[in-house]
């Protein structure tokens, strides 16, 4: 394991908790829409796909990667009900993150919420170069970035644009 250990974070709406494979069966039917996954690629998993998938990411990568995976669940705070996931990859070099909110749950401001709460942990834990790979179409996400404070640069990571906080 890379960097540091994923945290319970809390926002104003929201909790962010440390993901487990447990989290696959409420998670399935939130991320159960292929409209998801139209900048992202791939498709929406089937629950033993999502259960496996957890197991992975919860286990991290193997030590030799130098890569720590932090993933969370964001919950609504006030009914407790899962909405979405945000999630980290840091690297000696930079940190990507990146975030999915449930199509009913679109629109709220909760992805920038979570972003937000995401971004001034990673910074407390000294995590300093943030970056995010954003497809050009993919407007919502855009959004969030440009409103936790990134922007956009010259650099590319395949078709998505690379955007970071400036300097
Ligand atoms: C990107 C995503 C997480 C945003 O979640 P969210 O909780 O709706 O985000 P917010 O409410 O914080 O902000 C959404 C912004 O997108 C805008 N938006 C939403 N739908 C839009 C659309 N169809 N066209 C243009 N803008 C749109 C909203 O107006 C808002 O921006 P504004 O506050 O400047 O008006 C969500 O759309 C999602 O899960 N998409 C699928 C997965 C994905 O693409 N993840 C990003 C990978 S880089």
């Amino acid at each position: 394991m890379f960097g540091p250990l994923a945290e319970t974070l809390r926002t104003r709406r929201l909790v962010l908790e440390p993901l487990t494979v447990h989290h696959a069966d409420e998670m399935a039917e939130v991320l159960d829409d292929a409209r998801l996954h139209t900048h992202i690629g791939g498709e929406p998993l089937t629950l033993p796909e999502l259960r496996a998938r957890y197991a992975r990411l919860a286990a991290g990568p193997a030590p030799f990667h130098q890569e720590g995976w932090l993933n969370w669940i964001v919950r609504r705070a006030r009914d407790g009900r899962a909405i979405g996931t945000v999630q980290a990859t840091v690297t000696p070099a930079e940190t990507w993150i990146a975030w999915i909110v449930g199509m009913p749950y679109q629109g709220f401001g909760f992805a920038t919420e979570a972003a937000e709460a995401l971004v001034a942990w990673l910074r407390a834990q000294n995590v300093r170069t943030i970056a995010a790979s954003i497809h050009p179409d993919n407007t919502p996400s855009a959004s969030v970035a440009a409103k936790i404070g990134m922007r956009p640069t010259d650099r590319t990571s395949g078709d998505e644009t690379v955007w970071q906080f400036p300097e």
